[in-house]
Parts: C-alpha cells; structure tokens; sequence
C-alpha cells in the first residue's frame, strides 16, 4: 500500500510517499530564511508560502519516485495542532487529490505523527511513553498503539522549542535557534548560569517553560549590563540552557514512568528531539530503566511529509480513514478522535 503525506502545519510545506512502511521519496521546502527576518513565524506568510509550493512539491515527488498519481492508495495530511491557515493549504489539497484519485484521506494528529515516523527507521514498541518537544507543543502520552494515545501531561504555557528560539534570538543566532544553541552548548559549562529547573515541585505531569525562557533573558541582559557577555559566556549560557530543559523533561519522563504500568519504551520526537542534550538524557533513563529507546535520526526529528505518510500508512492498515469533511485543528484545540473505519 502506498500512502501519499502532507505535511503544511507550521513553516515546512513537505510530501513524502510510503509503500508497506518504507519511505520511497520525500520533497521538502523550508521557509526558514523568510520567518527569520521576523525572528518566528508569521502566519499569513507561511500560509502563502504553502500555497506557493504545494503543487510543485507534488509533481516533483512523483517525478522522483517515478510513479503516476493512479498508484497512490490513500492520502494522509497533517490536521494540527499548527497553524489555522498552513493547515488549511495542505487539508484543502488532500481531499481535492483524494477526490480526485477516488482514495481515502486521513486526517493525522501532527503531534502523533512525530513519534510514530520513528518507525521509518526502527521498529515501534508498545506500550511505551512519548515526549514530543517541539517548536509549538512539549506533549507526553502513553500509547499502546498507533491509534491509542492517552496525553499525560501538556505544557501549560511556551513549549521549550520556544524557550530555544527567542533565547538564541536575543544571542543574535538566526530562527530557528534551536540547533545552534545545541551546538554552541557542546563546549560550554552548564554549571555557569543557574537555571530553574521550573514546575517540578508539584504532582502532575505537566511542563512550565515560559519562567526558564524569562531566566534566561534576565540572564543574558545582566551578564551584558556587567560587561561580562563575551563569546565564553554566550556558550555557556547555551549549555545551562540545554541542561536546564533536558534535565526538567528528563524529571517528569521518570515521574511518567513511575505512574504507568507495563511501559517498555520511551519514544522522544519533535524538532527539539535533535537537540544532542536531551537525546543523551532520555536515552540515558531508559537505559537506567532498561526499556527501548526509540527516536527519529536527527535529521528527522523536525517537520517532514515521511512522517505524516508513515502514520498514515499505519492508521490506513488498521482500516482508518475520515470523511471528507474533517477539520483542521488550530494549536490550542485537542485533536478529535473522529476516525471511522471502512466497515
Ligand atoms: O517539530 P518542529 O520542526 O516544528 C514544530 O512543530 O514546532 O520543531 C521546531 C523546533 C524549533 O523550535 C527549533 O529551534 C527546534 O525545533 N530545534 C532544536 C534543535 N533542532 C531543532 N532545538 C534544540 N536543539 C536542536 N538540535
Ligand atoms: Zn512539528
């Protein structure tokens, strides 16, 4: 089974095709450089930008798959959380080519989709905890399937691709900041700023981050108003950074572990997934509680089309699909449970 995914959520328009669980081709254009003018996304932009590119983005992914629109045997897109407009480019286009082909649309949970593209290069174990860090969302859920997600626990304010992006802003590093405040950590000291551990010091299972990203700035502007900001310190405020949100995502994970029966794997996703820190410390947990580790590679952690096509390919083979009128969920709305199956 072949399954086309679309991926239009935030500022990446990108579409991949999956046959049997193996990703055959993927096309991708970022607009990165555009929203970095604004230091983060503007919506109205990313949406024509989406717009802009969709079609074209389809034929090449054809051309380079060498395989003609008829052997598409459904088509998933990313529903939200994202952005209401991008969303609405990449929605409206799947269900006109799914009309158009005859095929069934799925509708998919973006934030489900970045854990379960890890299975593009290694297989899936269940039940197990996912943490989802990205630009937009810091999620943890149990899961026992690919249609079985509990939600554990949400940030209640910034989510920490947030606290990455408007720190490394007022450092001067281009958005996104998140990959070069990683790499600028790796020989700092993450002993040399104190950064809160923040929203530990409670029962639940949800995060805090807007309070670390205020730090943080406090931070920088002090070492700044005492003539103390040189490039040492902008390294080592990259690493206290990188620690500071590893180590409290790490805190609630254990707790997470704690509570649920069962959990054989911890699968980390979303773009702040990259981020070489928290990779070490969550893979350092599940080795400490001897269960699987399970992350996309790198390079997949951030929005991409293989892995919306992959979840789609897994909810197709279990019989999903939606009707033509599915919504798309702006950020802020849970995602429905409203699939139906063929029979
Ligand atoms: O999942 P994603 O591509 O988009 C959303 O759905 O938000 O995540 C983008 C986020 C950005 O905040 C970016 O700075 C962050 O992922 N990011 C990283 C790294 N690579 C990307 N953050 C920390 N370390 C990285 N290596
Ligand atoms: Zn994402």
């Amino acid at each position: 089974m072949i399954c086309l995914g679309i991926e239009t959520s935030c500022d990446e328009t990108s579409l991949a095709l999956v046959e049997d669980g193996r990703l055959l081709a993927q096309t991708l254009a970022t607009q990165a450089d555009l929203h970095a003018i604004f230091a983060g996304v503007v919506p109205e932009l990313a949406s024509r930008e989406h717009y802009r590119h969709i079609g074209p983005l389809f034929d090449q992914l054809l051309a380079s798959a060498a395989l003609p629109a008829k052997n598409i045997d459904c088509i998933a897109v990313g529903r939200g959380p994202g952005l209401l407009g991008s969303l609405l480019v990449g929605a409206a286009f799947a269900k006109a080519l799914a009309l158009a082909l005859g095929i069934p649309v799925i509708g998919v949970n973006h934030l489900h989709a970045h854990l379960l593209g890890a299975g593009l290069s290694q297989s899936l174990v269940y039940p197990a905890l996912g943490l989802v860090v990205s630009g937009g969302h810091t999620h943890l859920y149990r899961i026992d399937g690919p249609d079985r997600f509990i939600q554990l626990g949400r940030s209640l304010d910034d989510a920490a691709g947030e606290v990455f992006d408007k720190v490394g802003n007022e450092m001067g590093l281009s958005y996104p900041a998140g990959k070069s405040v990683d790499e600028k950590g790796a020989t700092g000291n993450a002993d040399a700023f104190l950064l809160p551990r923040p929203y530990l010091q409670n029962n639940n299972l949800d995060f805090s981050f807007s309070g670390l990203k205020t730090a943080a700035l406090c931070a920088i502007d002090q070492a700044k108003n005492n003539n103390v900001w040189d490039s040492q310190s902008e390294k080592d405020l990259c690493a206290s950074l990188n620690a500071a949100i590893a180590e409290t995502l790490r805190a609630k994970t254990a707790r997470a572990l704690s509570m649920q029966e069962g959990i054989k794997a911890i699968w980390l996703a979303g773009g702040v997934a990259a981020n070489s820190c928290l990779r070490m410390v969550i893979q350092e947990l599940a080795m400490e509680k001897n269960i699987k580790f399970i992350a996309p590679e790198s390079r997949y952690c951030t929005d991409n089309g293989g892995m919306i096509a992959y979840a789609g390919w897994l909810l197709r083979s279990l019989g999903y699909r939606h009707g033509l009128n599915f919504e798309i969920i702006p950020r802020g709305r849970r995602v429905p449970d409203d699939m139906t199956t063929d029979n």
